[in-house]
């Protein structure tokens, strides 16, 4: 655009122009720009810095604008440099010179902050929704599966039988405190920063206030040199997101286990798996794997922008077009993300006798053992001394604990009576009663607590 390279004698190089343009990546943000043009358009002509009819003209092309974008009829040229250049150039063929005026007390620096606190808002909002659509598949299995126990794992080693349904649930609760994040993390992309000009604020009696309540915004930034140049909110995005992919890729990892024949906890429908090209027999968890493999690309988004922010002085520079990219892929990722587990959540196949073979399996009851010789007066240290005894003999002679009689048992401690024989898996379940723990009472608590918050946020 001639009036932009004002003073300069030579255009920009091809390679200087790709180089430099954000236009490939930041078209999408379209829908947010032309809002945010048609609200300072308001906001101009109500102040009388602009006329009413101007603001009319502008705004209706605006409108234009948007349609030919969302028609496939923009024509994006690439010199451009970027969506707002974009779209104003477009607006300047549609209305003329009038849309000289609709930049009037605004910079890019402003504009690209509020359009990114548009974007990331609406994201936000986008990947709680989706977290949600994932706690509801979670809590749909944990209803379907709640009487099924399966060993529960401390370093990898059978420790403890759990219910299934807790187990689900673990990872409800992590998706909770994501959504929370999230919830947060909105917060502080919910200021608005336009009114800021390029770094020093604008030479006109703007109502900030105004654009910031027709853009629903909460508040405007209260340091011009600060909102040009902050992209915290843009950072606690990727740091949500990190985390809450960390989450989704721990579930994968799990159902990756439990789908091998070492485990066969688990079956991934057909349409959540692929064969193999050579093996016929195999059903490979590939897309757990992908969900698993992506979180990589998450955190580096976090990594990345970190860095790319950490040498910059105030206040804009242009270094932080490198949020964009940066955002969007996170966030196509962490959303499809979540998408894709829900629907694999909803049909996994859960194979209970593989769990209940995997339970006879490896002492998993001498906890109960130990806790039954407290209940009998031993100190736990003690109890815990001759429970660890009486495993390692079980293992030498090759006995389960049950199969051993009560005369074994009085080899170990007097305490024992015959009621050592009704130690349990379900038992040993059942027995940790306590808030959090895995009995069937408290389950059903905290699933209840679980259908609550999904269903409230459906009912909204
Ligand atoms: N494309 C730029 C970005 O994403 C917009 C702001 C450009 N401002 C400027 N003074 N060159 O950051």
């Amino acid at each position: 655009m001639s009036h932009i390279r004002g003073r300069f004698q030579k255009n920009a190089t091809e390679a200087v122009i790709k180089y430099t343009s954000s236009l490939p990546f930041d078209w999408r943000m379209y829908h947010h720009d032309v809002r945010g043009s048609i609200a300072h358009a308001h906001m101009l002509a109500k102040q009388s810095i602009i006329s009413t009819d101007e603001a009319k003209v502008i705004v209706d092309g605006l409108k234009a604008v948007e349609s030919e974008i969302e028609n496939s009829k923009f024509d994006f040229k690439p010199e451009l440099e970027d969506i707002h250049m974009a779209i104003e150039s477009r607006l300047a063929e549609i209305v003329g010179a009038t849309a000289g005026k609709l930049h009037t007390a605004r910079s890019r620096n402003d504009q690209v902050a509020l359009d990114m606190r548009m974007f990331t808002r609406d994201a936000i909002r986008e990947i709680q929704a989706a977290i949600r659509i994932l706690q509801k598949a979670l809590v749909a299995q944990a209803s379907k599966n709640s009487d099924v126990l399966l060993p529960g794992y401390t370093h990898m080693q059978l420790a403890q039988p759990v219910l299934l349904a807790h187990h689900l649930l673990a990872y409800f609760e992590m998706f909770q405190r994501d959504f929370e994040r999230f919830e947060d993390a909105y917060k502080r992309a919910d200021v608005m920063p336009l009114g800021s000009g390029a770094l020093a604020g604008a030479a006109y009696n703007l109502d900030r206030e105004f654009v910031a309540k027709e853009l629903g915004f909460s508040t405007v930034t209260q340091n011009s040199l600060d909102a040009v140049s902050d992209r915290d909110f843009v950072i606690e995005y990727l740091s949500c997101a990190s985390l809450c992919m960390m989450h989704i890729s721990r579930m994968a990892e799990e159902l990756i286990l439990w789908s091998s024949a070492e485990f066969s906890f688990v079956e991934m429908d057909d349409s959540y798996a692929t064969p193999s090209s050579i093996m016929p027999q195999k059903k490979n968890p590939d897309v757990a794997e992908l969900g698993r493999g992506k979180t990589g690309r998450i955190y580096g988004h976090l990594m990345g922008l970190l860095t790319t922010m950490k040498g910059l002085p105030l206040s804009y520079n242009r270094d932080l077009q490198e949020d964009k990219e940066a955002i969007f892929d996170a966030h196509d990722t962490l959303s499809n993300s979540l998408t894709v587990f829900a629907g694999m959540i909803d049909t996994l196949i859960f194979k209970p006798q593989n769990m209940s073979r995997s339970l006879a399996q490896g002492y998993i009851l001498a906890t109960d053992i130990a806790d039954y010789l407290v209940k009998k007066g031993l100190p736990f240290r003690k109890a815990h001394g001759i429970t660890g005894q009486l495993v390692s003999h079980a293992i030498a002679t090759g006995k389960t604990l049950e199969s051993m009689t009560l005369a074994d048992y009085h080899e170990f401690s007097p305490l024992f009576a015959e009621d050592i024989h009704d130690i349990s898996v379900a038992r040993s379940a059942s027995s940790k009663n306590v808030i959090g723990g895995t009995a069937p009472t408290q389950v059903a608590q905290q699933l209840e607590r679980a259908r609550k918050i999904v269903a409230e946020f459906f009912i909204c």
